[in-house]
């Protein structure tokens, strides 16, 4: 088996409105060092777009896919039904719901093809990094160091007063 040390995140959404809240998934692997790609992906837009970037994932070297998509959220589920690369999905805030409807869509997948799901939003976005890092660091000792180091940081940034 390839070890995850080659591998990159691939973070995908389902416009390039996305892009404002996906960003931020970005920002967060690169503080990691955590190699990735990013793309647009419909699955109602460009369902061959999709199907083809699913089925070459695990050619492609991907060891995890970040997918964000707003309303009708259909795309990381769509895509963990065509590839056993862990899908974590990130539903998009929706202007008439709040991402309430991105959420539900993403999260209540029936049995049998799995997405992890994060938050609305922008948590979402960086929470979906984090746990991708997670995920690589299995077999990524320097992506291990930078998650601790990341998060000592955290803990240190967090006063033991308000004032
Ligand atoms: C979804 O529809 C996208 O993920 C996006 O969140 C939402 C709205 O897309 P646009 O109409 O802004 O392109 O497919």
């Amino acid at each position: 088996m390839k070890k995850n040390t080659n591998k990159k995140v691939s973070i995908v959404m389902g416009s390039q409105s996305d892009y404002k809240t996906m960003q931020l998934a970005e920002k967060t692997l690169k503080q990691l060092g955590v190699s990735f790609e990013t793309k647009i992906v419909s699955a109602h837009r460009t369902p061959k777009r999709m199907y083809d970037f699913a089925l070459m994932a695990e050619k492609n070297n991907i060891g995890v896919i970040i997918a964000g998509a707003g309303g009708s959220a259909h795309l990381p589920g769509m895509i963990s039904a065509l590839t056993q690369i862990p899908v974590l999905g990130v539903p998009i805030e929706s202007k008439k719901l709040k991402g309430l409807d991105s959420l539900l869509s993403i999260a209540q997948m029936p049995k049998g093809i799995p997405v992890g799901t994060l938050a609305i939003g922008e948590d979402g976005a960086i929470n979906a990094a984090l746990l991708a890092a997670e995920i690589m660091a299995i077999n990524n000792s320097s992506v291990k160091k930078k998650l601790k180091n990341w998060r000592s940081k955290q803990t240190q940034s967090v006063k033991r007063t308000p004032k």
